[in-house]
């Protein structure tokens, strides 16, 4: 059976920092109030001429470097953003051109805010296994500071630009992406939106949150989804060698962990560093776990995820 595998991957973070001491000059907070309410100790932003697909094609050249294929025989390019260059066309294209990369692949994007990596992965994951495809590259990339109201201090704190890529390639092997679950409700759109849309006013608007609501539905239905998935796979969370969740809130992440009765070493974190960088947190954190040697093969790893409309998912693989 044809399963399909992450092979390589690789990330980009902007070089400006914004730390918590530098947004206490900007809004009415405090370093301990972020760090303690979200974990965040620091947040990358993007120069004012780096777009989304520059941050993605840092991250994909490194990812396509560590699989070692040939640019060429990439199939398919699947951008997961939320902040595209333009309204059209796709960031995914503009990608492409940039790398260089013909006719010879398709490409899109994927709108799915937090959740669009889950989204992307989950559906070059099934490109693959129906033999369309063999080779995908999966990008997580935003700049998130474009639509950040950096007077609210409600949601300028807890966000940051970076991109995260991955490498999805066929096998015949017994290792790869074993199930995914994902999640919409749309009754919980007023909830986690921006202010703007094409549509609606002909402008991009700024990301509006009802935190504390937010909070709730997020640790319920990300550990829900992963007990669901895990439960049809045979698994349970005992067999979950390490989590990489989607990157919001450190609260969050602990609430979630602790449902799944996962210890402190068996979950990634890199929200002090980088902040909320929405689709591209999880293939960020996915980067970092490699790099610093936290993932070997056969391990059963556990992606999760939640954001806006509520969507929201989760994903099994194994190394
Ligand atoms: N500094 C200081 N005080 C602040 C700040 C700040 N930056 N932000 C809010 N406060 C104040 C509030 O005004 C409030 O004051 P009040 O009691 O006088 O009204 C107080 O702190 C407490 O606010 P809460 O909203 O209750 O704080 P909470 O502990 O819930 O933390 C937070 C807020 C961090 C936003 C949290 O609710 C959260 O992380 N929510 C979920 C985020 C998330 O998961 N998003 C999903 C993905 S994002 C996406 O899809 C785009």
């Amino acid at each position: 059976m044809t399963n399909a595998k992450i092979i390589g991957t690789g990330s980009y973070l902007p070089e400006k920092v914004i730390t918590n001491s530098d947004l206490e000059k900007l809004v009415d907070t405090t370093n301990e109030w972020i760090v303690e309410r979200t974990g965040i100790e620091e947040r990358h932003v993007a120069a004012e001429n780096q777009l989304t697909s520059d941050l993605a094609l840092e991250a994909s050249l490194e990812a396509i470097k560590s699989s070692g294929i040939n640019k060429n025989n990439i199939d398919a390019i699947i951008v997961a953003t939320t902040t595209p260059d333009r309204t059209f066309p796709s960031t995914a294209t503009i990608l492409q051109n940039k790398l260089g990369i013909s006719d010879s692949c398709f490409a899109f994007d994927i709108q799915a805010v937090c959740g669009g990596f889950v989204y992307a992965l989950t559906v070059a994951n099934s490109f693959i296994k129906s033999g369309q495809i063999k080779t995908a590259l999966i990008i997580g990339a935003e700049t998130n500071s474009r639509i950040v109201d950096w007077k609210d201090r409600n949601t300028c704190v807890l966000f940051g630009d970076g991109a995260g890529a991955i490498v999805l390639q066929a096998t015949e092997e017994d290792n790869g992406i074993i199930r995914c679950e994902l999640h919409s409700d749309g009754q919980y759109g007023h909830l986690l939106n921006t202010t703007g849309g094409v549509s609606l006013n002909q402008q991009a608007g700024y990301i509006y949150m009802e935190g504390k609501e937010i909070f709730k539905l997020a640790t319920n239905k990300m550990a829900e989804s992963a007990i669901k998935n895990l439960e049809k796979c045979g698994l349970t969370a005992a067999d979950v060698s390490l989590l990489i969740p989607h990157q919001a809130n450190k609260r969050i992440i602990d609430a979630t962990a602790r449902k799944l009765n996962l210890t402190d070493d068996k979950v990634i974190i890199t929200i002090q560093k980088q902040a909320n960088t929405s689709a591209a947190t999880i293939p960020l954190a996915l980067d970092y776990a490699t790099k610093n040697n936290r993932i070997k093969k056969n391990d059963i790893i556990l992606l999760e995820a939640l954001g806006g409309g509520l969507v929201w998912g989760s994903i099994i693989i194994k190394w």
